[in-house]
């Protein structure tokens, strides 16, 4: 089992996309940190995960929340940072900066927090891996702000590769996965949006977070990959419409 023997925090682990990288983790051997900000859904993650796994609460909205998972946690192999909310499409005439700003707390500052107090405590041959988005590169009228957000996290990527090394530090750029993010969508339009976002790939899929945590285990485990973001979308990002 590649990862046995190794401890990964998984922020954002609570579901979706997190919640199957954990599980991936914990099935290739690691034991497995879970941390999110509801204590709810905390427990009902865990409850579908193995023994190995464990969960902490933590906002990533608040550095000392932060701090105290990663002083608890100790030294860590792997952080994956998937953590993020959800965020309604809003042009940016009708949005007050506050609001604005507000956008990138949790997915691009809460990563920063993330990575500034795990960094020291990874041993040798030790990763990080970020999440971005397909929004990054191919942007919608009212997602300026969450494509600005998305763009932050890959150049932080880059950057941090370079200045933690030999940290390799990755992202993932995941297109649409069908995810309880999206809950806020009621049905049926959840069903027709899905249909329609499945259009727009090459695969005519939708994503499941398997599909993810696949990429995430991979940038874990391979040595030889840092500073990269690797798209898994379904070919979102070239298909045309
Ligand atoms: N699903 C998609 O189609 C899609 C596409 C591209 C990019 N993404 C991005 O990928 C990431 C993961 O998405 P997902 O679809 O897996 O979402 P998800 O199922 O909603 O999971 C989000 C996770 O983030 C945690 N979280 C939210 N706010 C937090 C906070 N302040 N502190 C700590 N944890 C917090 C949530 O747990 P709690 O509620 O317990 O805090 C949950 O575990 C997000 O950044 C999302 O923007 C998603």
């Amino acid at each position: 089992m590649a990862l046995a023997g190794q401890r990964v925090v998984v922020i954002g682990g609570s579901s979706g996309m997190g919640l199957a990288a954990a599980g991936a983790a914990a099935a290739a051997g690691a034991a497995v940190t879970i941390a999110s900000s509801d204590q709810g859904r905390l427990k009902a993650a865990l409850a579908g995960l193995p023994d190995s796994c464990e969960g902490v609460v933590v906002n990533t909205r608040d550095e000392g929340d932060v701090a105290a998972l990663f002083a608890r946690v100790g030294e860590l192999d792997h952080l994956v940072y998937t953590a993020g909310d959800s965020v309604r499409p809003q042009p940016l005439a009708d949005l007050p900066l506050d609001s604005a700003r507000e956008l990138s707390e949790v997915r691009f500052w809460g990563a920063v927090a993330a990575v500034k107090h795990a960094a020291p405590r990874l041993r040798p041959g030790g990763s990080i891996v970020l999440t971005s988005g397909t929004v990054a590169v191919r942007p919608a009228p009212g997602t300026a702000l969450a494509a600005a957000s998305a763009s932050a996290v890959e150049g932080l990527t880059r950057g941090l590769a370079a200045e933690l090394a030999p940290v390799r530090v990755n992202a993932v750029r995941p297109g649409a996965v069908r995810t309880p993010l999206w809950d806020p969508v009621p049905e049926p339009q959840r069903a027709a949006l899905f249909s329609a976002l499945a259009e727009r790939t090459l695969t005519k899929s939708i994503g499941e977070p398997d599909e993810i945590a696949a990429a995430h285990l991979y940038l874990m485990e391979n040595r030889f990959v840092t500073g990269t973001v690797l798209t898994v979308d379904g070919g979102a990002v070239l298909a045309g419409g």
